[in-house]
């Protein structure tokens, strides 16, 4: 297993926790996904390795009014969130192409769907996942790839408890989106882990005007910070 993350310490936790319990490999790199040699970074990382199952989690997401945000934190967004998981499909998805099989998890949410203020920028770079994920659902399956897009509502992560002051409803602990999300690789394009969110993608998604849709998104990210 090849885990990738900023910040040493943690990783080297998570690679210490995975051998302990799987008793496989694991190989931890040092990684920032906003490089700007990623796509020769990632390369050089995953030369020596069959990929099976490819995971991109990670994201940047910046709260604010965009006239508010600096600009160089907006382009972090797209580098992280948008680039990133680009690079990371094409760097791996060849050669699972090759051995005809493999997965590919890309991360979403479902702020991705339509407008949401005062996360307007990491909303647009979750719709990027989710249209690209489609997209490559689509072409990779006939080469034996299964790739899934997680739309996830909110989940109880470091990220969202430091902007959330409480759960929202329908909030899920990682290790069930995880679970849920790497039980649907095979039965794709996307999945939304839980039920409340499921209602909630179909009713905003299906039902409600689009401009009633970002109204109640907006009454759902008012209090982040
Ligand atoms: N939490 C939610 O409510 C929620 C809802 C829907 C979807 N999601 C999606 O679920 C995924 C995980 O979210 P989360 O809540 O766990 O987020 P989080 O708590 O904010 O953590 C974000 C993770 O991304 C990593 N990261 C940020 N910038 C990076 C970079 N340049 N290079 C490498 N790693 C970087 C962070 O690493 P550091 O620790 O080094 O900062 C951190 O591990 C994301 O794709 C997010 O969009 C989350």
């Amino acid at each position: 297993m090849l885990l990738l993350a900023r910040r040493a310490v943690h990783l080297e936790a998570v690679a210490e926790r995975v051998r302990a319990s799987a008793k496989v490999e694991v190989r931890a790199e040092v990684c920032d996904m906003a490089r700007t040699d990623l796509p020769s970074a990632l390369q050089a990382m995953t030369a020596d390795l069959d990929v099976g199952v490819a995971v991109y989690n990670a994201a940047h997401a910046p709260v604010g009014d965009l006239v508010n945000r600096p600009i160089d934190d907006l382009l972090r967004v797209v580098d992280v969130n948008v680039r990133g998981p680009l690079v990371f499909a094409r760097t791996l998805a060849p050669k699972m192409v090759a051995r005809g099989r493999g997965g590919i998890v890309l991360m979403s949410s479902l702020a991705g769907y339509q407008g949401a203020p005062r996360i307007a920028t990491y909303a647009a770079s979750k719709a990027f996942n989710i249209v690209l994920g489609e997209g490559l659902w689509h072409e990779l399956r006939t080469h034996g790839v299964d790739v899934v897009v997680s739309s996830a509502g909110a989940i109880r992560t470091p990220g969202y408890a430091k902007a959330a002051t409480k759960d929202a409803p329908g909030t899920l602990d990682a290790d069930v989106v995880a679970e849920t999300t790497l039980d649907a690789l095979g039965s794709g394009p996307v999945v939304v882990p839980g039920s409340v969110n499921r209602l909630a993608r179909f009713v905003l998604g299906r039902i409600l005007p689009r401009r009633t849709a970002i109204d109640i998104f907006a009454r759902s990210t008012k209090d982040l910070s």
